[in-house]
């Protein structure tokens, strides 16, 4: 198989040629860059992103990290995360941690951080990494769940001028649980034992790694990714739709609670011996000028970001922009949400300068890597499309659902069969142009997007219903400026409640979602009415809450409302929404 890489996701021609073939000969094309990519046939993740460049390039710079401060800057070569690595997967065996253990990392994002991902896939260990922000409440879960017995932490850290108290939220989470804390503050102290020396051998279907994601039921759901499969979608994506070499600096500012940080910061650069830029800090504190200072000073060539971000800083204005160079940039990127037009062209214009292609990837947690990515050409960028599938993806429109017409890329999830003859769904909803290109325009199943974070309403609900006072509830994503969408609670009380009992629940309400899930998942309003609008078989009716909640005109001509046995709750409904509580907590 021979075609022009450099060229295959620039040249549209070159493009269609090249996917053309990922179709016809899936089986050959995926294994032509398996044996590519893979020419020692290891599987160890901990080998290819480290010891490989370790041996090659020690001196090479693999991490560069950025704290809460302007001044905070370490700088962490590949033979230094090697004995990073050897050290903490060192300390991991001497406690007992084997092959297919797992092993909980709930993490600021410091180099350690990425290190004890990798030491993890070192010992073949399977890692789950849960987002700090998350609660005790929350992590107890994903602990408990994963069978995790051991839980890699730090004492503590500050993110936007704020303490994080990790250790202190990990003991809250792990007591009276058969777990053990192992403390990364000091991994210089730890030595080396003589089995970590080497990665272990991994076969390609082993499991690397497990995530939790929200879905469509109470419960998140706990995503399982491979050794072979996972780190070959990844690397392959990162190449052909980054450009990435070896001589970038790239620059994510995801978080490795997300798949974003375990695909895009963690592994795929890193397979690729790249200089990779991470921040612990918020993009606004102490300045909005962080994003801009680090690309400045690295000389970033490549920057992925996510939609609210971008909202948030282009709602400061462009007086600032002056201050910073640019000219390193070459790719920009975004994901996790919905892009706007006016986002993208702040971003095109003022950061990429018109001279750097957006890449609005699409993909999820499930599907291991990107599978949706405009070309690099910028005469065929448009505002907000995610356009092209990666080769090999065959995506389709159903019932407006973003489907996948083949379950057989190497990136999907082994929690779904890999059968060529069934359906993936997305639960996203899309659209398709006249030159096939895709826009991805948000979900179509109880899930909301909160500045990218993936929750599902159900388990708002199971939370908000196990209130003494509340009687029944539905949550629904509003439309948010910057956060794409915010949370939007209705409820039904048992008894009638004054307007302070009303206040006074609300923030009983979030706090409790706060303690149970975490900060991200606060909602923005509040609304008390007497009754849910519901179907004959006692459906509550979404859409309908979704219209008030947009404030938006009830069509009473349309069908939708033909199946509701309580019309006249919609009045009430919409005079509650005028006096929606937004809780401060
Ligand atoms: C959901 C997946 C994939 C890494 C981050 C999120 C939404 C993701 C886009 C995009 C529109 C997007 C979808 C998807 N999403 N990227 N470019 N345009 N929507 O991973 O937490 O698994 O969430 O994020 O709704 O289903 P995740």
């Amino acid at each position: 198989m021979l075609f022009d890489h450099e060229l295959a996701w620039k040249d549209p021609d070159v493009y269609n040629e090249v996917y053309r073939t990922s179709i016809e000969f899936s089986e050959q094309f995926w294994e032509y860059h398996r044996a590519r990519l893979f020419a020692e046939s290891n599987y160890n993740a901990s080998f290819n992103c480290v010891d490989r460049h370790a041996a090659k390039n020690p001196n090479k710079t693999a991490l560069v990290w950025y704290g809460d401060e302007f001044c905070e800057r370490r700088e962490i070569t590949y033979i230094k995360l090697l004995i990073m690595v050897q050290k903490i997967a060192s300390e991991l065996l001497r406690r007992g941690v084997r092959k297919g253990d797992s092993v909980t990392i709930c993490m600021p994002m410091i180099p350690e951080s990425i290190a004890a991902m990798l030491a993890c896939c070192r010992i073949g260990a399977i890692h789950n990494v849960v987002f700090s922000g998350f609660s005790p409440v929350a992590l107890r879960e994903r602990v408990f769940r994963s069978a995790s017995r051991m839980v890699l932490t730090v004492t503590s850290s500050s993110r936007g001028g704020k303490l994080i108290p990790s250790l202190k939220n990990v003991l809250t989470a792990i007591d009276g649980l058969n777990a053990e804390i192992l403390l990364l503050d000091h991994v210089d102290d730890f030595s080396i034992d003589e089995r970590a020396v080497h990665p272990t051998p991994m076969d390609y279907a082993d499991s690397m790694f497990t995530l939790y994601t929200s879905g469509s039921t109470k419960e998140p759901k706990r995503i399982f990714h491979t050794c072979g499969g996972y780190q070959l979608y990844s690397a392959m994506t990162f190449q052909y739709i980054f450009d990435a070499k070896e001589s970038d600096t790239y620059f994510c500012t995801s978080d490795i609670g997300w798949i974003t940080g375990h695909s895009y910061i963690t592994y795929a650069p890193l397979f690729f011996g790249l200089k990779s830029v991470i921040f612990s800090g918020t993009p606004m504190y102490p300045t909005g000028g962080r994003y801009w200072d680090i690309i400045e000073r690295e000389k970033v060539s490549i920057f992925y970001s996510a939609p609210s971000a971008i909202r948030c800083l282009a709602s400061l204005g462009n007086d600032m922009l002056s201050n910073y160079d640019f000219s390193s940039l070459r790719a920009l990127g975004c994901v996790g949400e919905p892009m706007n037009e006016s986002a993208w062209e702040w971003f095109f214009n003022n950061i990429g300068q018109k001279r750097c292609p957006i890449m609005d990837t699409w993909w999820q947690t499930e599907t291991g890597g990107i599978m949706l990515a405009p070309l690099h050409n910028i005469s065929l960028q448009k505002p907000c499309f995610a356009a092209k599938p990666f080769f090999g993806v065959v995506p389709d429109i159903q019932n407006d659902e973003l489907v996948i017409l083949k379950k057989n890329w190497p990136g999907l999830s082994s929690n779904f069969a890999r059968d060529d003859g069934q359906i993936y769904h997305t639960g996203d909803k899309a659209m398709r142009d006249e030159d096939g290109d895709f826009r991805v325009l948000g979900r179509i199943d109880d899930v909301v997007n909160i500045s990218g974070h993936r929750l599902g309403t159900s388990e708002v609900e199971s939370i908000v219903n196990s209130l003494g006072e509340i009687e029944e509830s539905a949550a629904i994503g509003i439309p948010h400026r910057i956060k794409g969408q915010a949370l939007c609670i209705f409820a039904t009380t048992t008894s009638t409640l004054e307007p302070e009992q009303k206040e006074s629940v609300a923030r009983e309400i979030s706090s409790r979602i706060r303690q149970d899930i975490g900060a991200i998942a606060k909602p923005d309003k509040i609304v008390f009415i007497p009754e849910l609008p519901k179907t004959r078989s006692g459906k509550i009716k979404r859409n309908i809450l979704k219209i008030i909640g947009e404030k938006k005109k009830i069509d009473y001509e349309s069908g939708d409302l033909s199946s509701l046995v309580n019309l006249n709750c919609i009045k009430d409904i919409e005079t509650a929404m005028q006096r929606a509580i937004k809780p401060m907590v």
